[in-house]
């Protein structure tokens, strides 16, 4: 049999349930959206597709198994990779990888020359997933966590080349 293959698509209407469904733990949800207030809700989560651009589900074998966008694009210069997550039970089987790759290619495919993201210095598997990706910190700054504890925000950065510069080089 062969594996079940990631599709990536815009978000739809009947996505909204496991995404509030992923999102439904407050510490989950301050790692993936710190902005949100608990408990994430239809308002919340409408409101966050309205002002983010390519809300994208990534597909296996027909199931929602994780979500991404893109937020504060600047043509010229940037764009952050926003709500990063993949289902509890698809992680450790390289989905987030996967997820990571299409919205890298979304960036690229727009000519902006820089992707950013920013991650909670605890968050061990998202780091690892980025820093392979050769995401590198820029800044960080201090943030209070739901239980008024002191948590670093790194700011990442990395470089996308063109499809140009990749065959040349
Ligand atoms: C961070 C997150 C998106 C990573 O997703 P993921 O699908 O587990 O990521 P990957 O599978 O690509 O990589 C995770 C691990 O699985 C391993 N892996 C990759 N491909 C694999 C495969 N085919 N089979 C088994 N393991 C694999 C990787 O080596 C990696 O291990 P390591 O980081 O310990 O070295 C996920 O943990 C998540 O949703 N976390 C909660 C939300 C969150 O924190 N989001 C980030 C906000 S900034």
């Amino acid at each position: 049999m062969t594996e079940p293959k990631p599709r990536f698509r815009p978000v739809a209407e009947a996505d909204q349930a496991a995404i509030l469904e992923w999102l439904a733990d407050p510490a989950e949800l301050f790692r993936v959206y710190p902005a949100a207030v608990p408990p994430f809700d239809r308002h919340q989560l409408h409101a966050l597709l309205r002002e983010r651009e390519e809300s994208t589900i990534l597909e296996m074998a027909g199931e929602a198994a994780g979500f991404a966008n893109l937020y504060h694009v600047r043509p010229q210069a940037h764009a952050f990779i926003g709500n990063v997550i993949i289902a509890p039970r698809w992680r450790g089987q390289g989905l987030g990888t996967e997820l990571l790759r299409h919205m890298l290619d979304r960036i690229r495919a727009r000519h902006i020359p820089e992707a950013r993201l920013s991650v909670f210095a605890d968050n061990t598997p998202a780091l690892r997933l980025y820093h392979r990706h050769g995401f590198a910190p820029y800044a960080m700054e201090e943030r209070t966590d739901p239980h008024g504890r002191m948590v670093i925000l790194l700011h990442l950065k990395k470089t996308v080349a063109s499809d140009e510069e990749n065959l040349i080089h």
